[in-house]
């Protein structure tokens, strides 16, 4: 019918009738064209106008193994004169080159082999023999006016970072941190990276800020704390609100901020420790035949990926090692402890061994074996003696000490195990019942 309509108008006017759609057409087209012009400055970002202004830059990442064991936990301060430090080498034969920012990064050198598959692993390439956190500074050299071509910025680039590798190929410099120390740390050179290697570790890892930094407290009444493990500071955060009027029994903390929290009616919840809201889980309780356990996300040391080990409770020994798949919530028993009879929280070292606190008058430190529940070593903490069953107990490491929270329901108080010395001493005590204590693996 159209079409019938449009070849009649055609008939009777000859060409006039497409001319004129031409110039609709056309002008159509003219007014589109203002229009996309106009918007073109709205989809320049910020970024494409910086890149064009500062080509004459080039911008990558240093990365540094130091004997700082940890380092991520600090916050510097007076970073200015932290980059004066470490450029003052470098400023020697190239003056054009500065540090932009520096930091720590979550993760110490790897000293496992290069066949590892983990993306987000660091490794030197010399043996530094440092082995506390990596350190990165993101360096900028600024080019002359004439070096345009990727050539000139290629030849600077590896100039610059020769220079970076013959200079700071060892230095030591003096931090200063936020708790107002300042501590004399040796670097090495390690490597370069184009990208920030932070995120690269994080995203791999997918640690937070918060499970980077702290260890949390959980007290019996649902009071959620962090607690500073450089200066023993413990600060409330926030009540969390689980579904349930019993009180909690044992915490334990994933990579990405996500709590596990067993209540002492068996029921098991999560919360975000950023914003400490609970939610139930679909997990069934009393699964071969455990109850209540203390619990653990631990790794084996070479990789990210998170086990939830737990340990078994005095209401159906023996006494055993198990794990919670945390995806289909099923637990499966790994193996029992052979010389040790008694309940446990359990806590895990970054090289991913595996520790218990066996309740007891005294209490035992105890190693054991992840893949088996065999008991490796014991350590007695003849200071601890505290009636068992009317006492609440957690369990943390942090580097090589160890956190000991233990007391009655009005209080607890806070020891620290050295693994290297073996000696345990009372730091403070709280008036909290602390009954879950988590560190992730991240710190
Ligand atoms: C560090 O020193 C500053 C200034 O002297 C002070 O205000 C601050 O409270 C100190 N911080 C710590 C953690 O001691
Ligand atoms: C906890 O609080 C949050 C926010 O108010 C709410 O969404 C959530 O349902 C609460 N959970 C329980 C178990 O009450
Ligand atoms: C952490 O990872 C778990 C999966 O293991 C996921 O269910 C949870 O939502 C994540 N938590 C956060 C805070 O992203
Ligand atoms: C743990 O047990 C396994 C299996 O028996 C064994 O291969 C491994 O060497 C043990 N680990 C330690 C640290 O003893
Ligand atoms: C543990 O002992 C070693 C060796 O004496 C010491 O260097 C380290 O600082 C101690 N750690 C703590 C937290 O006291």
């Amino acid at each position: 019918m159209l079409m019938q309509q449009y070849n009649q108008i055609l008939s009777r006017s000859g060409w006039a009738v497409p001319l004129a759609i031409c110039c609709i057409l056309s002008t159509l087209l003219i007014i589109a064209g203002i229009i996309i012009l106009s918007l073109i400055p709205v989809y320049v970002t910020p970024k494409d106008i910086n890149h064009n202004a500062l080509s004459n830059k080039i911008s990558f990442y240093t990365i540094y193994a130091s004997d700082m064991i940890d380092g991520r936990s600090l916050t510097l301060s007076d970073t200015n004169d932290l980059s004066l430090q470490m450029e003052k080498n470098i400023a020697r034969s190239n003056k054009m080159m500065s540090i932009k920012s520096l930091r720590f990064l979550p993760q110490a050198v790897s000293t496992r082999s290069k066949r590892q598959t983990s993306d987000s692993t660091i490794i030197c390439e010399q043996n530094t023999g440092l082995t506390g956190d990596l350190f990165a500074t993101n360096d900028e050299v600024q080019l002359s006016s004439t070096c345009h071509s990727s050539t000139c910025h290629q030849g600077h680039l590896e100039k610059s970072e020769n220079t970076i590798r013959n200079n700071n190929n060892r230095i030591t410099v003096n931090m200063k941190s936020t708790d107002n120390k300042t501590r004399s740390v040796n670097l090495a050179f390690c490597g370069f990276s184009t990208t920030d290697p932070y995120d690269r570790i994080t995203s791999a890892s997918k640690c937070t800020s918060e499970t980077s930094t702290y260890v949390y407290l959980l007290d019996q009444d649902s009071n959620l704390f962090q607690f500073h493990p450089e200066t023993f500071t413990v600060t409330f955060i926030a009540m969390i609100n689980c579904s349930t009027t019993a009180y909690p029994y044992s915490m334990a903390i994933q990579r990405n901020g996500t709590a596990w929290v067993l209540f002492t009616d068996g029921s098991l919840y999560t919360f975000d420790v950023t914003n400490a809201q609970c939610q139930a889980t679909t997990y069934v309780a009393e699964q071969e035949g455990l109850i209540l356990f203390g619990m653990h996300f631990a790794t084996d040391g070479s990789n990210n990926n998170e086990k939830l080990y737990l340990s078994s409770d005095s209401s159906n020994p023996p006494f055993r090692l198990a794990t919670l798949d945390i995806d289909t919530l099923e637990i499966s028993i790994i193996g029992y402890y052979e010389t040790i009879s008694a309940r446990a929280e359990l806590t895990g070292t970054n090289d991913g061994k595996l520790f218990g606190l066996f309740e007891g008058a005294p209490y035992i430190i105890a190693e054991i074996n992840r893949t088996n529940g065999e008991i490796l070593s014991k350590t007695s903490q003849d200071m601890i003696q505290y009636t068992s069953d009317s006492s609440n107990f957690a369990f943390t490491t942090y580097s090589s000490n160890f956190f000991l929270f233990v007391g009655d329901n009005s209080f607890t108080d806070i020891f620290i195990y050295n693994l290297s010395t073996k000696i345990t001493t009372k730091t403070t005590r709280i008036s909290n019942g602390i009954v879950g204590s988590a560190v992730s693996t991240c710190l």
